[in-house]
């Protein structure tokens, strides 16, 4: 059932667990995911990034891709199809336009007026398909689709302004997390998320969660995030199979063997990340 993110994220939040956001960048990594998930009976969010749609062919092929595994699969569990750090309101639009179920309008590097504008013209839009709209405020650290981004703490106030001004269904605070691998500890600001958590009623999404230790997952959800976004976790470990895989078979030139020795250790990983998102 294709789905926006609107009922899984409430049930999540009101339950203290969190829904996976896996991104998605071919046909296989799509349907590994979404046959885990179902065997799983979890709901799940298909994050795409505007690079990955591109790289697919583009947002029909991704719409249509996911729709045809779920039809062919016989998947049943809520999977919503969702832009992730959509970089302006156009690219909002097209992915609408295309299906999508779900965007989300990163405009954390402007203004806080500025972010504003652009999430307020894309949650008036996005309104009128029933997509829910996701927004970020902050920076989150590391680097996503070639862009290398510093951290900026989100500010309570900002929060609110935000949230008041535009309606938005989720929002992303950045709170000290990163995309990609953490050099050292990562540092969240428990404390601003549990009273920005207080202060809105609105589910919270967590980005960068590749290396974040599980207590400290835990502790986000308990602290109010209902929404952890997983990339580079997925690519480490579906590559290093392959790898291995390529290793010990040096003559092997077909492309579903190849591609397919990464799906016993990515589906293995896939359990045991929603395994620390179920909190119990
Ligand atoms: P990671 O690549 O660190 O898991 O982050 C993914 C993410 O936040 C996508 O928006």
């Amino acid at each position: 059932m294709i789905v926006n993110s609107r009922e899984m994220l409430q049930q999540a939040k009101k339950g203290h667990y969190a829904v996976p956001h896996f991104n998605i960048n071919n046909l296989e990594w799509t349907k590994y995911i979404l046959e885990e998930c179902q065997t799983l009976q979890i709901p799940v969010i298909l994050g795409v990034s505007e690079g990955a749609a591109r790289y697919m062919g583009g947002f029909h092929v991704v719409t249509m891709l996911i729709k045809g595994l779920v039809q062919d699969l016989g998947i049943t569990i809520p999977v919503c199809i969702h832009l992730d750090h959509g970089k302006s309101v156009e690219v909002c639009v097209e992915a609408i336009r295309a299906g999508f179920t779900s965007v989300m309008i990163d405009a954390s590097m402007l203004s806080l007026e500025e972010n504003i504008t652009k999430t307020k013209q894309v949650v008036d839009y996005a309104k009128k398909y029933d997509v829910t709209v996701e927004a970020e405020i902050g920076r989150v650290g590391g680097s996503e689709d070639g862009v290398a981004d510093q951290i900026y703490y989100a500010k309570l106030e900002d929060c609110k302004r935000l949230y008041e001004a535009t309606n938005i269904d989720s929002l992303a605070p950045a709170l000290g997390s990163v995309h990609g691998l953490y050099h050292g500890e990562p540092k969240l600001d428990f404390e601003t998320m549990k009273q920005i958590d207080d202060a809105l009623p609105i589910p919270l999404v967590l980005h960068g969660g590749t290396g974040i230790p599980a207590e400290q997952i835990q502790k986000a959800i308990f602290s109010g995030i209902s929404k952890i976004n997983i990339n580079t976790e997925l690519q480490i470990t579906w590559s290093k199979a392959v790898r291995n895989y390529l290793k010990e078979n040096d003559v092997v030139y077909d492309p579903r063997k190849i591609i397919g020795s990464g799906e016993l250790a990515m589906k293995k990983k896939i359990r045991e990340i929603v395994q620390i998102f179920q909190t119990r």
